[in-house]
Parts: C-alpha cells; sequence; structure tokens
C-alpha cells in the first residue's frame, strides 16, 4: 500500500489553470516533471461545449468502421464522420480545440512551442466499455501499455497527447497508471525476443508497415504486447487508479507513462509529436532509456 501511496504523490501533478489562453498557472519545472513521465493534471480545465456541440456528443455519428473521429490539423482532413451533415461542425470543434492545446502549450511547456510537429486530434464518443468488449486483448486499451503502433515505426520520436473530459452527465475518465518507465523497461526487456532487421525489411516490403520498423520499435511493440498480455503484471504491478472528472484536462508522453483507460465516455484529445533532440532532458526518453540498458544504438 505504501508503494502504491509513493507512486500517486510521484506521478501526478495537479495545475490550477482554469482557462487555455491565460498566461498564468504555469509551473517551471512542468517540462522536467512531464519528461520524467509524470501526468500533468488540470482538474479546473474544462472545454464547455455550446449547444450545437453537444448535440455532436451521440456515438452514432462515428464511422462503424472507425473507433473514433479524427482531425489531421497540417492537413485540414477529418475521418470517420458518419453524417457528412455535421462534418463542418466536427471540423471546426477540432480546429477549435487544437487552437486551445496550443495555447496551453505555450504557457505551461513554452520551450515546446516551437518544437513541437504533426498535430492530429480526435472525438472519442464511444464509451470505453464497448470497445474494450470487442477488442482482442492486443488492442485492449484497457490493460497498462504504453503505446506504440504496429503499423507505424517512430524511430524514438515522442508521443505528447492532452485529454479532455467532456462528459456531459458528470462521468469520469478512469485511468490506471503504471511505474515509471526505466523501471518498466527493466522488467521487460530481459524477456523481448531479439530484432530481426532481415523481418524487418520484410514486413516493410508486404506493406505491414509503412517504413521498416527500427530495433526501438521492435522493442517498445514488444513490450506494448508483453505488458497487455501479462496478467499477473495488469493485476499486481505497481500502479494507482486516477479519475479524471468531466471539466478536467490532463498530459502525457503516452510512449512512457504506462496507461489504462478503464471507463468513462465522451472525450477530446490532441496528439504531437517531439524529436528527442528537442527535450528538455533527451536522457528521460524511451529511445536513451532502452539505450543505456541494452547498451545498442536501436536506430
Ligand atoms: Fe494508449
Amino acid at each position: 500500500m505504501a508503494e502504491k501511496n509513493q507512486l500517486d504523490t510521484q506521478s501526478i501533478i495537479t495545475f490550477p489553470n482554469d482557462d487555455w489562453r491565460a498566461k498564468t498557472g504555469a509551473i517551471s519545472s512542468a517540462v522536467e516533471e512531464l519528461e520524467q513521465g509524470k501526468i500533468l493534471f488540470f482538474p479546473h480545465l474544462g472545454y464547455p461545449l455550446n449547444t450545437q456541440q453537444q448535440s455532436l456528443l451521440d456515438p452514432a455519428l462515428v464511422d462503424p468502421k472507425r473507433k473514433n473521429i479524427s482531425y489531421d490539423v497540417g492537413r485540414h482532413q477529418i475521418k470517420g464522420v458518419a453524417n457528412s451533415e455535421k462534418e463542418p461542425q466536427v471540423r471546426k470543434l477540432l480546429e477549435d480545440y487544437y487552437q486551445a492545446c496550443s495555447a496551453l502549450i505555450d504557457t505551461v511547456l513554452p520551450e515546446y512551442q516551437s518544437v513541437l510537429r504533426r498535430p492530429v486530434n480526435s472525438l472519442r464518443l464511444h464509451p470505453v466499455s464497448e470497445w474494450r468488449n470487442k477488442s482482442s486483448w492486443r488492442k485492449d486499451d484497457s490493460r497498462l501499455h504504453v503505446d506504440a503502433f504496429p503499423s507505424r515505426p517512430n524511430y524514438g520520436e515522442r508521443i505528447l497527447r492532452i485529454f479532455t473530459n467532456i462528459n456531459p452527465h458528470g462521468e469520469d475518465r478512469v485511468w490506471r497508471i503504471g511505474e515509471p518507465f526505466p523501471q518498466l523497461a527493466e522488467r521487460y526487456l530481459p524477456k523481448l525476443a531479439g530484432f530481426s532487421p532481415f523481418k524487418s525489411w520484410l514486413q516493410h516490403k508486404l506493406h505491414i508497415t509503412k517504413t521498416p520498423r527500427s530495433h526501438y520499435d521492435h522493442l517498445m511493440l514488444q513490450m506494448h504486447d508483453k505488458m497487455k498480455s501479462d496478467d499477473n503484471y495488469q493485476k499486481n504491478g505497481q500502479q494507482i487508479t486516477q479519475r479524471f472528472p468531466p471539466g478536467s484536462s490532463w498530459i502525457c508522453f503516452s510512449d512512457q507513462t504506462p496507461h489504462a483507460a478503464m471507463s468513462g465516455q465522451f472525450m477530446l484529445e490532441q496528439t504531437f509529436l517531439l524529436s528527442v533532440k528537442d527535450m528538455h532532458n533527451p536522457d528521460a526518453s524511451p529511445l536513451r532509456t532502452l539505450q543505456r540498458i541494452t547498451n545498442k544504438r536501436l536506430l
């Protein structure tokens, strides 16, 4: 129990901000805390919707073939809206949410202001329980995991995510949050299969991956799978439960902080990519951590 309480105080940093654009509420150590794998939690930072936007909170608005509605900010491309009449409204909501997130970054993480890349965001309308019931264990995000994607190798690039609970019925988004990344890596690295450059080349040729998987991507994906398939770790691994109420937001590096979505419905999510070299402390990245432990270059 003491161990779990310790994880609690170590893994969540709370901020008083209640305005996306106000230049107050910044904590100078935010970037360091975030890069250590902590979650920056803003219990008073909601994203209020007007009446017209509230009407978009309907799972039937998501294309049945997709999990969420997603918006590529740079390309102005929206995917997954089942009703084309509603598309302009959804697009406006996601564009505005991106602008709000950018303003928040300027205040809380000013060092990242000019180096975050490739903004994409999503409107998540399904209850967590719905896709959990339909998924295989590998896709089940209610199992503790770090984000790594089978078809999209990212060569160590960081995945920064901002989340906002927009549930209109008072329902919390509930996460489990796991141990610090270095501890996680020490636990799983001995159990991971070796990297095969030939297999990586072949998977690319067969269009299983968009670019060849690097040694780093191989390890991250293996770790993602091993964590999710390890029932003992899921049950007994070091973890805390954190509730994110409606009207709150939180930020984390989802490639570093073990997380599991347990319940909730209706969320906005903004993703940015960040090069390791553009971090305040690149040594805290999963890439450098894995390089240190394995004593290999991995890229
Ligand atoms: Fe995830």
